[in-house]
This record gives C-alpha cells, sequence and structure tokens, in this order.
C-alpha cells in the first residue's frame, strides 16, 4: 500500500516534470523554424509530412527559405546514383550556410540515411543527424542530443511503424490533392532495388485511419487523395482481434465511398499482384481515377527473371488484358529501365515491342544504375556501357513520345471531367487541371468556377503533354 502510494506520488511528480519538459521544449522551439527539402518517390514526400508533424509537436514552424531556418532536413532518395548525387550536391549548399552560422542543424533523412548509416556523419563532417524512414518519432531526442552538442543517428527500422497516429503536416500543398500513405516497406526484392534494404519490411497501416485521413481531407476541401505504398496491391490489414481483415480492394472501395465528390488515385502496383477484384471496384465507382501505374521494367522474359519480378512477359500482357477487358479506356503507365545487367538487343527489342503492345500513356524511363548491396550488385556484372545504356533509353524515350502523343490525340473532341488544381502555370487566364486519366488540361478561366471544383471541358486539341480546350456548356 505505502508503496504503491509513494509510487504513485513519484509517478505524479514524474509526469508534472515530464509536463514541464514539454514546455519547455515547446518554448524552447517556439521561435525554432524548420525547412525541409524532399528528393524522390511520392513516399519521401509524404514522408516529410509526417516529419513536420512531429517537428510541429515539438513547437516548431516551418518556413520555405532554408536561409531563414534554424533547423534544415533533406530527405534523401537512393534510387539512383545520380538522385544521391543531386542529394549531395544540394547538401553542400546547406552546409556552406552553416559554415556562417554554425547554430544551424542539419539532418539527413530517409533512404540515403538508411543506407549510408553513420557513415554519413564521417564523409559530411556537417551533418548533425542522420534519421532513417523508420525513426521519425526519434526527432524530439534527437534534436536534444544535437541540442546538447553532440551528432545523433537513428536508423533502426521497425516491423510495425505505419505512422498511423500521426496527423501528416500539408506541405507545398493546393489543397485539393493529397497523400495518404498505407503502408510501408518493400518485401519484393526486385534484383535492382535499394528500396527493401532502405524502407524495411513490408507493413499495412490500420485501415480505419486511411479512412479517417481521407475524410478528414474531404471535410477541409480536398478533392483528390492518392493512396501510396511501394505494392499497394499487397495491402493487407487485420483488426487485433482478427474479427475485421481489408485488403487493397476492399480498402480502395471505403476510401472511394468517403465521397463521390472525391477522387481516389492509387500507386504502386506491381503487376504480379493487381487482381480483377481491384480492377471490378475501379469499375464500379466513378470517383476512382482509370489511371493504373504498372511498372514493366523490361518486356523480355529472361531480363524479368533476372531482375526477380516473379512475373514473365505472358503474364504482364494478361494484365494489361484484363485490364482493358474490365476497364476499357483506362489510362496505363509504366518504369523501364535501360541496360539491365547482361539485357542483349534482342531483349532490348522485347522491351519496345511490348512498348507497342500496351501504347503507355505515361513512363517513367531509366537507364540501370548499379546500388551497392542489391541482389543485383552481388550478382551480376554491371556490363553494359554507358553508351549502349544510352542509346537504348533514347530509343525508349523516343517511342514513349509518340506513344503520349497518340494517346492524347485520342482524347481531343472528348468532353472531360476535370479537377481544376488552380491557374496554369504560363497565364493567369487560364486554369490548368487534370481529367480522370491524369492528363493535365488547359482551359480559360470561368469565374463561376473555383480550383477545387469539377467543370466539364470539351478538348479542342493538345501538345505532347497537355490537353487544351473550353468549358463545355
Ligand atoms: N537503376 C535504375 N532504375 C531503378 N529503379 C529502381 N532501382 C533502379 C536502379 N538500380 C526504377 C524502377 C522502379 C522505379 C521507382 O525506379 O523502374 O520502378
Ligand atoms: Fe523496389 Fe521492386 Fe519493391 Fe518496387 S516492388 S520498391 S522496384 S523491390
Amino acid at each position: 500500500m505505502f508503496n504503491t502510494q509513494v509510487s504513485e506520488k513519484e509517478h505524479d511528480e514524474a509526469r508534472q516534470g515530464e509536463a514541464l519538459m514539454l514546455e519547455n521544449k515547446t518554448e524552447k522551439n517556439d521561435a525554432r523554424r524548420l525547412y525541409i527539402e524532399s528528393y524522390g518517390c511520392a513516399m519521401n514526400f509524404s514522408d516529410s509530412e509526417i516529419v513536420a508533424s512531429i517537428m510541429m509537436d515539438m513547437g516548431f514552424q516551418t518556413t520555405s527559405d532554408y536561409k531563414e531556418a534554424d533547423v534544415v532536413f533533406i530527405n534523401t532518395c537512393s534510387i539512383r546514383e545520380n538522385a544521391e548525387q543531386r542529394v549531395r550536391n544540394r547538401l553542400k549548399e546547406f552546409t556552406s550556410v552553416k559554415v556562417k552560422n554554425p547554430g544551424l542543424i542539419v539532418g539527413v533523412l530517409g533512404c540515403m540515411a538508411e543506407r549510408l548509416k553513420a557513415k554519413f556523419l564521417e564523409e559530411e563532417k556537417l551533418v548533425d543527424v542522420v534519421v532513417g524512414p523508420d525513426a521519425y518519432r526519434d526527432l524530439p531526442n534527437l534534436i536534444d542530443k544535437v541540442d546538447d552538442g553532440n551528432k545523433a543517428v537513428n536508423v533502426l527500422l521497425s516491423r510495425e511503424e505505419t505512422y498511423a497516429d500521426v496527423s501528416p503536416v500539408r506541405l507545398n500543398s493546393n489543397g485539393i490533392s493529397a497523400f495518404i500513405s498505407i503502408m510501408r516497406g518493400c518485401d519484393n526484392m526486385c534484383s535492382f532495388c535499394v528500396v527493401p534494404f532502405t524502407r524495411g519490411r513490408e507493413r499495412s497501416r490500420d485501415a480505419y485511419s486511411i479512412v479517417k485521413e481521407a475524410e478528414d481531407l474531404y471535410d477541409q476541401g480536398y478533392r483528390e487523395v492518392t493512396l501510396l505504398g511501394q505494392n499497394v496491391d499487397s495491402y493487407k490489414w487485420s483488426s487485433e482481434d482478427g474479427s475485421d481483415s481489408v485488403n487493397f480492394a476492399q480498402l480502395l472501395e471505403r476510401v472511394a465511398l468517403v465521397s463521390p465528390e472525391l477522387r481516389v488515385r492509387f500507386s504502386t502496383s506491381h503487376p504480379k499482384d493487381i487482381t480483377d477484384e481491384v480492377l471490378f471496384t475501379m469499375s464500379k465507382y466513378e470517383n476512382i481515377c482509370k489511371y493504373i501505374h504498372l511498372p514493366v521494367q523490361s518486356g523480355n522474359s529472361r531480363i524479368l527473371d533476372i531482375m526477380n519480378r516473379t512475373y514473365d512477359r505472358e503474364w504482364y500482357k494478361g494484365r494489361v488484358d484484363a485490364i482493358r477487358r474490365i476497364l476499357p479506356g483506362c489510362a496505363i503507365s509504366t518504369d523501364i529501365i535501360a541496360g539491365f545487367c547482361t539485357e542483349t538487343e534482342e531483349e532490348h527489342q522485347d522491351t519496345l515491342s511490348m512498348m507497342d503492345y500496351v501504347v503507355y500513356d505515361y513512363a517513367y524511363m531509366f537507364m540501370y544504375s548499379e546500388r551497392p548491396g542489391t541482389l543485383a550488385a552481388k550478382r551480376f556484372e554491371d556490363d553494359i556501357p554507358e553508351e549502349v545504356k544510352k542509346r537504348r533509353l533514347t530509343e525508349i524515350v523516343d517511342k514513349q513520345q509518340q506513344h503520349s502523343h497518340r494517346n492524347m490525340l485520342a482524347q481531343v473532341g472528348k468532353v472531360q471531367k476535370v479537377l481544376i488544381d488552380g491557374y496554369s502555370k504560363k497565364s493567369k487566364n487560364d486554369y490548368a487541371g487534370r481529367n480522370d486519366l491524369n492528363a493535365t488540361v488547359i482551359f480559360p478561366v470561368d469565374e463561376r468556377f473555383k480550383p477545387g471544383e469539377y467543370v466539364n471541358v470539351l478538348v479542342e486539341r493538345c501538345t505532347t503533354a497537355t490537353l487544351i480546350g473550353k468549358i463545355a456548356e
């Protein structure tokens, strides 16, 4: 009894102490400003919104000018060597500010932090803090350590962390479109890819917290959400008592039901996992956008095998056929890697002929870049000469440009439902928005309609990247 009372009292004192510390912490950080810059995939941009939320809870404010910041974070990407190079160059600019202002805290977050760990602090002496993608909750501690004059590192990966309860602070938002992270990590082990090493094991976020986030966004006036995951089709969440279990098609449906006025997009789909159930759910709800990002990587079965993609050319074509059958007119985009290890000319031709088969609306195209520690780096020689990779990539890019243009032309003469994003970059007399297929549509401003509203636009002409039209009465 006595012991309990004492410990309760101690507990209360400790709690008061904690409250005081929190107050101090907030006070200490009150006038402090955070600048955060993100590189790489949408997931990184989404993570930066989690980081901003955690830092604002500590009392920080955000700033869009790094020169007036007390803490500068760079959220990094490791996917290709040139992505890392770009980050290092930018980091040099930040650390040069630190030379003049030694109080500035410079932090490296994300995939490069995870890949290089404490080595980063040796390589870049002016960096103070290194934080991996699963360790952002530890930021209050890490910043304290730095304030006490130490360097700080946390790159622990987690099997559970989904930041489900952290409300992202929307950065650089137009108030209309937002990302919702639905899962983290990747279990696929594509042989070229560093992501499973930098983002850890796959885990799915609580479905209720996802739907709640979509509802909150809708209530705040957002009209488009993009559900994000490295491999959304393997989303699988069950409640603790096992009474509720949700797969990706079911999650998509729950988010679509938030409001018919809320557009739902998602990325990325893996060809081995995308199910007919997902395609049927897409066809059932008008507000689920008819756009699928389905990375092919290569059109050749032997290359797909050594990439460890676990599907072959025929399987991929079968999935495209299913999309065409269930969702006629659905846009398909892709990722393609040119010059993977041992790729022959004939195998490269298979990629080009796959492009002819699908006629992608859009493609992200890359030269293979060997990443340390990946299965491909261990198993195969990066043996395709740079100039051959470049030439193959050029052939792929040229073909894609023709296909993009062909797909754009096919939309001319049609009336399309467009969500207005804001003014066009080129002229305040025009609005820019996107149609269901995610193509940008430009049309003259009509004061009856505001950004965030839907409007029907008759497409009159196009360039390779943009549709141009007028409001259809
Ligand atoms: N080299 C080139 N491209 C890569 N990607 C992933 N890893 C590499 C690499 N080592 C591409 C893939 C993937 C996209 C996100 O980046 O096409 O789908
Ligand atoms: Fe990388 Fe493959 Fe996972 Fe995509 S699915 S993140 S390419 S390992």
